[in-house]
């Protein structure tokens, strides 16, 4: 074990036995250890194949509320494993790649917000679920797209709000509620990258096509849509709609699962500006393949950590959301 290079590196860098077939080693390290994990839909295919659960950011967050497996391993971004650590301090949460983290997420320093936060103290604090454990910490509720909109409609009219970290959400939220929320101006790298001429030109080659945009995207990009939502409401509009063609607006790993679900539609990943790729892929994200995850899970390591005392007022706004959100049916 070389865990001098491995702490450097962020992740196990051992080599996987040749001729190993990993999804089977994969699936016998969790029943060994009682593992579970976790994927986000941007993760690449074969990590979608072999998770236990597959899902959005709030899914993510519900699941690790309730498993009752020893270690999670999170397939997914840094703070979806402190999201997962902070809601079972008392278990072990494995993340393939240390490295993934998130643009957004890093858009909205700790000690610049708190400041933000110290400015406004008349204001309820509401942060989009991709932030630091240490945002979290000075924050009322935490959301996600999936309920953002009806989190900030069940607090009262005239309450004075801080949204942070995601402008073009929070503008979004702004737009659907009709508040003036005061928004922190942090943004995706990856959907930031949409462009409007790009989707007008795939609409031409598709006449026919529904525009689906997550939420994190410019609203120039938003106003071309006929849904807006987060990944799983996309997907569950995809499901239900009887039209065939759908240009998908959000980073391209979504695409296999609504590929699962709809295998008669045809889903094609909105292009990103400046660039010859098709698809429009979230690097961090990325940085998780099979291989990482069947080390992780053989050495458990690397272990996501949280700072207890950050801890201990960071769980507050993830629980409120999640009460919220189990009120809601959501
Ligand atoms: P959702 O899956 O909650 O829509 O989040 C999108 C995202 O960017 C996660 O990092
Ligand atoms: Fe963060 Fe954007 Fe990647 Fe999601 S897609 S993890 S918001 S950088």
């Amino acid at each position: 074990m070389e865990k001098e290079g491995w702490l450097r590196k962020g992740y196990v860098d051992e080599p996987v036995e040749k001729g190993a077939d990993l999804k089977n080693e994969i699936r016998r390290l969790c029943k060994e250890k009682n593992a579970v994990i976790l994927g986000h839909f941007y993760q690449a295919d074969e990590i979608q194949e072999i998770a236990d659960f597959v899902g959005d950011s709030l899914a993510l967050a519900q699941w690790a509320a309730k498993t009752n497996a020893d270690i999670i391993v999170m397939c997914g971004v840094h703070f979806m494993g402190e999201t997962a650590k902070i809601l079972c301090p008392e278990k072990k949460v494995l993340i393939p790649d240390l490295n993934a983290g998130c643009s957004l997420a890093d858009s909205c320093p700790a000690d610049k917000f708190v400041e933000f936060v110290k400015e406004h103290p008349d204001h309820t604090v509401i942060s989009y679920v991709n932030t630091s454990a240490a945002v979290k910490a000075v924050t009322d509720i935490v959301v996600t797209s999936t309920n953002a909109k009806q989190i900030v409609d069940s607090l009262p009219a005239d309450e004075k709000i801080i949204f942070g970290p995601d402008r073009n959400l929070g503008n979004y939220i702004n737009s659907v509620t009709g508040r003036d929320m005061l928004l922190w101006n942090g943004a995706c790298h990856v959907h930031e990258k949409f462009s409007v001429e790009r989707i007008i030109e795939l609409k031409r080659q598709y006449p026919d096509a529904a525009v689906l945009v997550h939420p994190e995207c410019k609203s120039a990009v938003a106003r071309l849509a006929d849904k807006v939502a987060s990944t799983a409401g996309l997907l569950k509009y995809a499901v239900a709609s009887d039209k065939k063609d759908f240009i998908v607006a959000t980073e391209s790993g979504i695409l296999f699962e609504m590929r699962r679900k709809c295998p008669d539609k045809n889903f094609i990943p909105a292009p990103p500006e400046d660039s010859t790729c098709a698809c429009n892929e979230c690097n961090f994200m990325r940085l998780n393949t099979l291989e990482k995850l069947y080390n992780t899970l053989k050495y458990e390591w690397p272990e996501v950590q949280v700072d207890e005392n950050i801890a201990k007022d960071a769980i507050k706004p993830i629980r409120r959301m999640l009460e919220i959100s189990e009120k809601l049916g959501l």
